[in-house]
């Protein structure tokens, strides 16, 4: 296997946790390259739901190491209460978690901004997670970042973060009125910092050992690559790379070392939070699909947009990143529709060239399967229509499938030759 990439292909929630906690059976490593507590990961053992948000999602799997690279956003507090949450169910961390040094950290400071950044741009407000994650990419590109390796000296990360919310205050860019509730979160802030910088490690290093020992290793995408701070749907994004390019920057190995990038791709489309989505559907086939689907975002429990599959942008997001084979989850969730279509082109415009609000889609229309293919787990064994939908988005996008999901536990999953 070596180092194996799993990425969302679409504007996240693809279903990358589940493919992750399914693959890692026999992996050594998963580790995670960027984003933060926005993500969202769901995983089903047994029936039993665990959503990890920062940790990657070989943790369920007692063997397996877990890396936060250089490229993620740290928030020790969230950290903290996702380790317990964990460890109740009996997976330990002690010696499995390695947090890079590098990597920068989100602070009660940069919560509030993204809070107030967000009400301050009213209707045209970006959706965000809330979890500060643009407030901290933003310190860390601007060279006012905190990294973890900081957090070895408490006293100074007091200091400073003391002036920077004092700064904030003479700004205008945080109301005097949260004060009181901020040097709570940051008291709070302090404690987990302590706790999380016992998992501080130099993962560059570690990462390489275990490439060249030739250990295997499953690489995490949080979001989608439609969310990508410079492909996604600007400014209607997040603030880090989530496509392949930047496997290496945000984990320290170098691009030759990887080799798989599998895209995650759900059978339909989705989107949570503001901003374009072509495809969407504000009908009946929207609700149809947001039930039988259960979608409901995994962070921020909004309602998740529904629409048909783009095959234009996901024809886009297989050029960017590359994909060596693409994964499509959540097959089942279109067993009872008698059509199901795709869109092939817009009629006015293209993207990136033009922006994607106002672009109309055109469609094909396949038959549906009306076959619960849930229990189903040969290639061979689905329906010819539900084999004929595979492959047509194969050809439209060009690049294999080479596994297919249906359903949301570890063992609903068709490999396909
Ligand atoms: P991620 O952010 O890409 O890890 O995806 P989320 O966990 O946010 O959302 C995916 C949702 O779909 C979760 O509730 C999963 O349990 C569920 N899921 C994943 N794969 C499948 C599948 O093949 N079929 C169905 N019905 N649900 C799935
Ligand atoms: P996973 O890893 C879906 C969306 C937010 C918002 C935009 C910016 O579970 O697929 P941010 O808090 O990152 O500044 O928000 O990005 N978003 C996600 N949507 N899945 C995610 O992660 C997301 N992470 C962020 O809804 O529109
Ligand atoms: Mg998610």
């Amino acid at each position: 296997m070596s180092v194996v990439s799993i990425l969302g292909a679409q504007w996240g929630d693809e279903g990358k946790g589940k493919i992750v906690d399914m693959l890692s059976e026999n992996v050594h490593c998963v580790a995670r390259f960027q984003g933060g507590a926005n993500a969202g990961h769901t995983i089903l053992i047994k029936n039993e739901e665990t959503i990890l948000h920062q940790l990657p999602s070989g943790v369920m799997r007692p063997n397996v190491k877990c890396v936060l690279g250089n490229g993620m956003v740290i928030d020790p507090v969230l950290l903290v209460e996702e380790i317990e949450m964990v460890e109740a169910k009996g997976c330990f961390v002690k010696n499995r978690i390695y947090i890079s040094y590098l990597a920068n950290v989100v602070t009660p400071l940069h919560k509030e901004l993204d809070c107030s950044l967000e009400s301050s741009l009213g209707t045209r407000a970006i959706g965000t997670t809330k979890k500060g994650i643009g407030p901290c990419y933003a310190d860390k590109v601007s060279r006012n970042g905190l990294l973890v390796k900081d957090l070895k000296n408490l006293a100074a990360v007091k200091a400073n973060l003391e002036e920077k919310i004092n700064r904030a205050v003479n700004q205008n860019l945080i109301n005097s009125d949260v004060l009181p509730l901020l040097k709570e979160e940051c008291d709070k802030f302090y404690q987990a910092a302590a706790l999380i910088y016992q998992y501080a490690a130099d993962t560059i290093t570690l990462m390489n050992e275990m490439v060249a020992k030739g250990s295997n290793i499953l690489v995490e995408g949080a979001q989608g690559s439609l969310l990508d701070i410079d492909y996604g749907t600007y400014p209607f994004v997040t603030s880090s790379n989530t496509t392949s390019g930047n496997i290496s920057t945000g984990l320290g190995i170098g691009p030759t070392k990887i080799d798989e990038i599998i895209g995650v791709f759900k059978a339909y489309q989705t989107r949570v939070g503001a901003g374009p989505f072509p495809t969407e559907q504000l009908n009946e086939i929207g609700e149809k699909l947001q039930q039988i689907g259960g979608e409901i975002g995994a962070t921020t429990k909004r309602k998740r947009r529904c629409g048909w599959f783009d095959a234009v942008l996901a024809k886009y997001t297989n050029q960017i990143n590359g994909f060596t084979s693409i994964i499509l989850t959540k097959l089942d969730v279109l067993d009872d529709f008698d059509e199901i279509k795709i869109c092939t082109d817009y009629a006015n415009g293209n993207f990136p060239e033009d922006n994607l609000e106002g672009l109309k889609p055109e469609y094909i229309t396949l038959p549906g399967w009306k076959t619960d293919i849930s229990d189903i787990r040969k290639w061979e064994d689905l329906p010819a229509n539900t084999k004929n939908y595979v492959e047509t988005i194969e050809r439209l996008v060009g690049v294999k499938a080479s596994r297919v999901s249906v359903g949301k536990e570890r063992d609903q999953i068709i490999e396909k030759k």
